[in-house]
Order: structure tokens, then C-alpha cells, then sequence
């Protein structure tokens, strides 16, 4: 199958296909993704809450996330791979992001990286950019500043914000981005910035005029079993299957059915 790159991206923006996006954090998981077909897999700093069990974002490592991304990247034919800057490895100055960003390219093999914020990080996405390095912008709910907001609820419903958030969008697209993600606004925000732009938009919880959904694995997967915020989808119920499975093995381990005369040497 033909690799996805940034062009092929562009152009499922312009032919109107609407591009597909998951997370994933490990080989396992990754090469059913690739070999299913998807678009794009995110390396997401959400490694930190569903990967590592942290409440935020905030403390996963730029070492972590490397090693997630290189498990990643070692699965994958097609796909597109993009990989969070995790918080702090990016803020203090754009030489700073732009060796991060370097890291995560030279130790891993991912194709691309994403970055929160528009512009309060402008100078480090266009240094990034500048040495060759595909980058990704978040806007939105940007879960690294959570502390900042103070809850996870819809951003940008009021006009400051969403004024802002097509300002920044546009100045991303000027500082040479490929792809914005669009996090948890109102759908009317997201079809005008899609429309504002000409590079590709994607969408969580943002609803349905955007080019492209990304739904966290965990969540679409069922495998979160207290989180259902209105945007997601679950295409699977696996808490209670492995929950199942679980209680069935141990049920066999301990009535001495498991293993059988088959299952020996
Ligand atoms: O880390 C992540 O999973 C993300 C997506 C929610 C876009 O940034
Ligand atoms: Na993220």
C-alpha cells in the first residue's frame, strides 16, 4: 500500500476524504491499526493518563514518549506517525522544542510531531519546521495547560476564545504546519476554522465539518470503562470482554481445567 505523507494528507483534504486518526502506544496495538488502514496514528502524550495511570498529561518524560514512539514505529508500513512533545520539553525556548523535536525524529523514526498552542509557541513551531520536521498543531482544550482552564469542559464558546483559536489556527497554517488537531469546541468553530484554513483539520469532539476525526484507543476500544464524554464513539465493549476473559482463566487455573492433555507436553 502507498505510504501516507503529508501530500497524501493535503490531498484527502482537497478531494474532501475524510482522513482517520487513532493513538496507539505500542507495537501490538499499532500494527492492527496499520494493517486495518488507518491514516494517521498519534503517539499522544495520553500515554501518560492511559498507558502510565497519571491523572494528566503533564508528567510523562520526553525518554517516554521516545519509547512508546519507537515501539510504534517499528509496526507500521502505510500509516502516518505523529508524536506528542510532551509538557516541558518545549516551553522554555524554541531551541529547546526544536531539539526535542529532533530527539523524537532521530530515536524513534516517526515522521512528524505535534505541539500545543498557537501563538505562545509560534517561534518554536516554525524552527521546527524549519529543519525539516513535519509539525502538527493542537488548539482547543489543550490538556497541558489543564491547570490553567481548571476543567476538561467544551473551550472556545465565548468570542475572546474563539477569535483567538482562528487567529492561532491561521498563523500555524502560516508558520508552515501540515494538520491542526481541534480539541473538544463547538462544531460551528470547527467548520469555520476547516474552512479558514487549507490544511487539514482534525477533530475530538469537534464535531462533523472538520477533515478528519482522532479518537483516543482506549476510549473508542471500551477498554476506559468510567469515561464517556458525549464526543466519543465506542466501537467496543473490551472491559467487560477482558474482564470475561479474565474471570473465565482463573476459573479454569483454579477448577484444574486449564491446561488439558492438548495443552501439555
Ligand atoms: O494525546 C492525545 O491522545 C491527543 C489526542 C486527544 C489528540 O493529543
Ligand atoms: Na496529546
Amino acid at each position: 500500500a502507498k505510504r501516507i505523507t503529508t501530500h497524501v494528507l493535503q490531498k484527502m483534504k482537497v478531494d474532501g476524504e475524510k482522513i482517520s486518526m487513532l493513538t496507539a502506544y505500542d507495537f501490538s496495538m499499532a500494527k492492527i491499526f496499520d494493517d486495518a488502514g488507518i491514516d494517521i496514528i498519534l503517539v499522544g502524550d495520553s500515554a501518560s493518563n492511559v498507558m502510565a495511570g497519571h491523572e494528566t498529561t503533564l508528567p510523562i518524560t520526553l525518554d517516554q514518549m521516545i519509547y512508546h514512539a519507537s515501539s510504534v514505529i517499528r509496526a507500521i508500513k502505510r500509516c502516518f506517525v505523529v508524536v506528542d512533545l510532551p509538557f516541558g520539553s518545549y516551553q522554555g525556548n524554541s531551541k529547546e522544542a526544536l531539539s526535542s523535536a529532533i530527539r523524537i525524529m532521530k530515536e524513534t523514526g516517526a515522521h512528524g510531531i505535534k505541539i500545543e498552542g498557537g501563538e505562545e509557541i509560534i517561534e518554536s513551531v516554525k524552527r521546527i519546521i524549519s529543519a525539516g520536521v513535519p509539525v502538527m498543531g493542537h488548539l482547543g482544550l489543550t490538556p497541558q495547560s489543564i491547570y490553567k482552564f481548571g476543567t476538561y469542559a467544551v473551550r472556545a464558546t465565548e468570542e475572546a476564545e474563539a477569535k483567538k483559536l482562528i487567529a492561532d489556527a491561521k498563523l500555524l497554517q502560516e508558520a508552515g504546519c501540515f494538520a491542526i488537531v481541534l480539541e473538544k469546541i463547538p462544531a460551528t468553530l470547527a467548520k469555520e476554522v476547516a474552512e479558514a484554513v487549507h490544511i487539514p483539520i482534525i477533530g475530538i469532539g469537534a464535531g462533523k465539518y472538520v477533515d478528519g476525526q482522532v479518537l483516543v484507543m482506549h476510549d473508542m476500544l471500551g477498554i476506559n470503562k468510567e469515561f464517556k464524554p458525549r464526543f466519543l464513539r465506542r466501537y467496543l465493549d473490551l472491559y467487560t470482554e477482558i474482564y470475561g476473559a479474565t474471570q473465565a482463566y482463573i476459573k479454569d487455573v483454579k477448577t484444574k481445567d486449564f491446561p488439558n492433555d492438548n495443552e501439555q507436553y
